[in-house]
């Protein structure tokens, strides 16, 4: 990988590889490196001028986020407190829910947000990219987790459209994995789109 860009960086979270491929497509992109959340220590980000964080969506988190959040929110008091900063910051989540639904950003908007201080809320870009889901590979919480999200499903009166389309790929493999999907992440990244 050509990581001669060391003004940025790509940190990850990512159980089962999704997440991973997107972050480095858009590290290859931006010619820097992708790291996975969990090698990244205190301080280590401080001193890049582009910090994007990716990770999968699993029932009300994002994988990595609880963590990075911290490095997101110290950077957000240096450039308050006037510190040499102008740090960016881009995120994006991998998940299931279709990018074509408002509803799928609100939450993720949502989910990042829930670790910034208020007044950041809403102010850093967020994108939607869609992965990839097989059931082959889960560990045991997550597939009880699935089985237990399939059997209210199945009892819903009105299952939307996204709904049915999990129940009817209950136990199969989803591949919605498209690596073009992340060219606003990376145009993000290199200063344009602003996202959600
Ligand atoms: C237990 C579980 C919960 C999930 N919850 C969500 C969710 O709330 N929203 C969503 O869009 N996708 C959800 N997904 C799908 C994952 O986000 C998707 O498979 C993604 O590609 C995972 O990224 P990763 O492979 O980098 O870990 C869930 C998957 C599992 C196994």
């Amino acid at each position: 990988m050509d990581t001669e860009n060391a003004k940025t960086v790509v940190v990850y979270g990512s159980r089962y590889g999704s997440t991973k491929r997107y972050a480095e497509h858009i590290a290859a992109a931006l010619g820097c490196a992708a790291v996975p959340a969990e090698e990244v220590r205190r301080g280590q980000l401080g001193g890049y001028k582009t910090v994007v964080f990716g990770g999968g969506a699993y029932a009300g988190s994002i994988c990595g986020w609880k963590k990075i959040a911290r490095h997101c929110r110290a950077a957000l008091r240096r450039a308050k407190g006037g510190g040499a900063n102008g740090q960016r910051w881009v995120l994006f989540v991998c998940g299931l829910a279709d990018p074509s639904k408002e509803k799928t950003w609100r939450e993720a908007r949502m989910l990042f947000d829930k670790r910034l201080p208020a007044e950041a809320a809403g102010t850093l870009p967020v994108f939607c990219l869609r992965g990839d889901l097989d059931y082959a590979v889960l560990g045991a919480k997550h597939r009880l987790m699935m089985r237990m999200l399939v059997a209210w499903l199945r009892r819903k009166k009105d299952p939307s459209a996204e709904d049915k389309q999990l129940l009817a790929s209950y136990g199969d493999a989803v591949r919605f994995f498209d690596a073009a999907s992340a060219a606003p992440v990376i145009a993000a990244a290199r200063g344009g789109d602003d996202g959600a």
